[in-house]
């Protein structure tokens, strides 16, 4: 690290998200996170960067582009344009957004691995794995469902098993079944290649501890220590969407492998783009510093694999990996089913990106515990700080300036002391930003906040405003109310960059770390205009519905290693029992015009008729199920979507997209009746 005062050289990464879906508020808060400790770099005059990229290869991304009908690689690209915009809606200020299936990332992906191949860093031997013979490809453990061997629970996972905790390998699984072609999987061999990670051992201790770890990431760390370091299986078989391994036609680099690299590769288009020198921040022995933000559930990969890769392949390591723990809403897991599993989107249709980037800094700190989003502490929070403490200070001076004092400020400084006071806290919060205790950074700023108010309410210029002997009063008063909240709205400018922009129109100058120390006497300022409005409950009550309803609107989600969301919360067998199942006939279907998912239904549950919107439609033309029959939740309370009443819920089984059933007509059922 560069010595205290000169300028610092720094690269900062987020974690590369998976090329496959929406980015959600559990994405946002990590992005949020690290775009205000780069903001906050720059701040300080540091030459920081921050790069990124999807995370393009692998099993998960291959098939469900299939599902689509589409390539990998148009799949991706779609994923990209709309990510793209929500992040600059969030003012996520990536320097490079690039991709992993990139020819930068398939270059250093290469070189790293001839590199480690040259120093003898990689095996190869021949492995017995689970082959779908019908989709011809080998299966991961995720996509493996069978018997557990030990307690003989249906329908386990192929690592492990949800009923009574065991771990074993797919090809232990009784009766197992591909999750994507239902086939019985054969075992079949192929050679694997591996990265010698034991070989990294006391390196890896070394660097652990040659920084300030975060002490749960060290906990974590000294267990897998203890359990002994294990070959890492960096290949996989063709049909893979990835890049090829050299020298070794049908054999793939596994995703893990390529995706760090990806950082590197995002970095280096970069310099080529701005003449930066790429070498500085990536040879084994630069000064300049790099850090990753994670999430909790990636630290083996970034601080065991990577760091070893870089090692054996001759670059430097990171300076630090900091995790984070997971969003939860209200208490809970996100969820869909609650309206809880919030888009980014869906959040920006409804509510300023401001709101929760300041909810989040004023919780954040440097541990990796979960992070919980109150929504109603999300409202009072952002409406008693921002607008009650903060905006508060502006609007009750700004008026009296522009009015009485020509929107200039006054020459005096009313009170010297407390001036002092906000400008000394400088120190203070830069080092709370600076070790990523943003919710302390925000107390203490909201604290001077109160002071400020207080100071305004002791000296009440609306009352010396009606007195003409008083208006050197009035005018130094309100002058000092803007010069407090000038600085607060440095220290806030991190956070709040939208607003902050704002502010500086208002103010007629650049809110900058350096210039705290200057009060701008007799300097002229712009008409006040509102910075921000007040959080509306009804709109994040809306915003709730909306993710409930898009998810009614999409196609069923796939379950299992497709779906992009944790699995679904356990509920009791009451919660079961409400549930009103029902064989149901189609009486009519038809398109919707406007909607690219959905279906209309006419349906007879027996003796009653129901109109049921459905996101069936890449499964089937409306022509073709008239007359079939269906399983329908009857008691589903009615919903009103953007095409009229939904009264219940169509059930299909399969694997999702064109791949669906419903039931064919047969003896024995009937409309209406139960489904047990
Ligand atoms: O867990 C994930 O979402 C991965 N896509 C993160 C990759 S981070 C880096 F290593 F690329
Ligand atoms: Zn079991």
């Amino acid at each position: 690290m560069s010595t205290a005062n000169s300028k610092r050289k720094i690269l900062v990464t987020s974690a590369l998200p998976y090329a496959n879906g929406s980015l959600h508020l559990g994405h946002l808060m990590e992005y949020i996170q690290t775009d205000i400790w780069y903001r906050f770099q720059k701040a300080q005059g540091n030459e920081c960067y921050y790069v990124c990229a999807d995370d393009a290869h692998g099993t998960p991304i291959m098939l469900k582009a299939q599902e689509q009908g589409i390539k990998p690689e148009e799949m991706v690209a779609k994923v990209r344009e709309e990510r793209i915009v929500d992040f600059a809606d969030f003012f996520i200020e990536f320097d490079n957004y690039h991709s992993t299936h990139s020819d930068e990332n398939q270059e250093l992906a290469s070189l790293i691995y001839n590199k480690l191949n040259d120093a003898g860093f990689i095996a190869k031997r021949s492995i017995s794995q689970l082959f779908d013979p019908e989709k011809q490809m080998f299966l991961p453990d995720r996509f493996v469902k069978g018997t557990c061997p030990k307690c003989k629970a249906d329908d386990q996972n192929g690592d492990n098993c949800d009923k009574c905790g065991a771990t074993y390998t797919p090809t232990d699984l009784l009766n197992p079944k591909s999750v994507i072609s239902g086939a019985t999987p054969v075992l079949r061999d192929s050679e694997h290649y591996f990265f010698d990670l034991p070989k990294f051992e006391p390196m890896l201790k070394e660097w652990l501890h040659s920084g300030s770890i975060q002490t749960e990431m060290a906990n974590k760390l000294a267990e897998w220590f203890e359990q002994g370091l294990q070959q890492w299986d960096i290949s996989r078989d063709a049909p893979y969407f990835g890049f090829e391994i050299p020298n070794a036609p049908g054999k793939y680099f596994y995703v893990w492998l390529d995706a760090p690299i990806g950082y590197m590769a995002s970095f280096k288009n970069l310099c080529d783009k701005q003449g930066i020198n790429f070498d500085e921040f990536w040879s084994a022995d630069s000064d300049a510093e790099l850090y990753h933000f994670i999430g909790k559930d990636i630290i083996y990969f970034h601080s065991l694999f990577w760091p070893a890769m870089l090692e054996g392949a001759n670059f430097r390591k990171p300076t630090n990996v900091f995790a984070h723990g997971f969003v939860t809403v209200n208490g809970e897991k996100m969820s869909k089913s609650r309206g809880t599993f919030i888009k980014a989107r869906t959040y920006l249709d409804h509510l300023n990106p401001e709101y929760l980037r300041y909810y989040f800094a004023s919780k954040l700190n440097s541990g990796i515990t979960d992070l919980d989003l109150n929504l109603d502490d999300f409202g009072q929070k952002v409406n008693s700080d921002l607008i009650g403490k903060v905006v508060n200070i502006a609007s009750r001076c700004a008026g009296f300036i522009k009015k009485r004092f020509d929107s200039k400020l006054s020459s005096n400084i009313d009170a010297p002391e407390l001036l002092a006071d906000f400008q000394n806290a400088k120190a203070s919060i830069a080092q709370s930003f600076e070790q990523r205790e943003f919710a302390k950074a925000v107390r203490d700023i909201m604290a001077l906040a109160d002071k400020a108010n207080k100071y305004i309410d002791d000296k009440a210029p609306w009352v010396s405003a009606k007195d003409e002997n008083l208006q050197q009063q009035t005018h130094d008063v309100c002058s000092m109310g803007i010069h407090l909240f000038r600085i607060l709205m440095t220290y806030l400018k991190p956070v709040l960059p939208g607003m902050a922009k704002e502010v500086e129109a208002f103010l007629n100058t650049e809110l900058t770390w350096h210039s705290i120390d200057d009060t701008l006497v007799d300097h002229d300022i712009n008409k006040f205009k509102a910075l921000m409005q007040r959080v509306d409950m009804e709109k994040v009550e809306k915003m709730v519905e909306d993710s409930k309803e898009s998810l009614a609107a999409a196609a069923p989600a796939p379950t299992g290693p497709l779906a992009d969301e944790p699995l679904a919360d356990e509920i009791e067998f009451g919660d079961f029992a409400k549930v009103d199942l029902r064989i149901a006939k189609i009486i009519k279907a038809e398109h919707v015009e406007g909607a690219e998912k959905l279906l209309k239904f006419q349906l007879d549950i027996g003796g009653e008729t129901r109109q049921i919107f459905s996101g069936i439609k890449a499964a089937y033309s409306p022509e073709d199920l008239e007359g079939k029959l269906t399983v329908v939740v009857a008691n589903l309370k009615p919903r009103k979507m953007r095409f009229g009443m939904s009264e219940g819920m169509i059930l299909a089984a399969g694997p999702g997209g064109k791949d669906l059933w419903i039931l064919e007509p047969h003896e024995g059922a009937q409309p209406g009746m139960r489904v047990m």
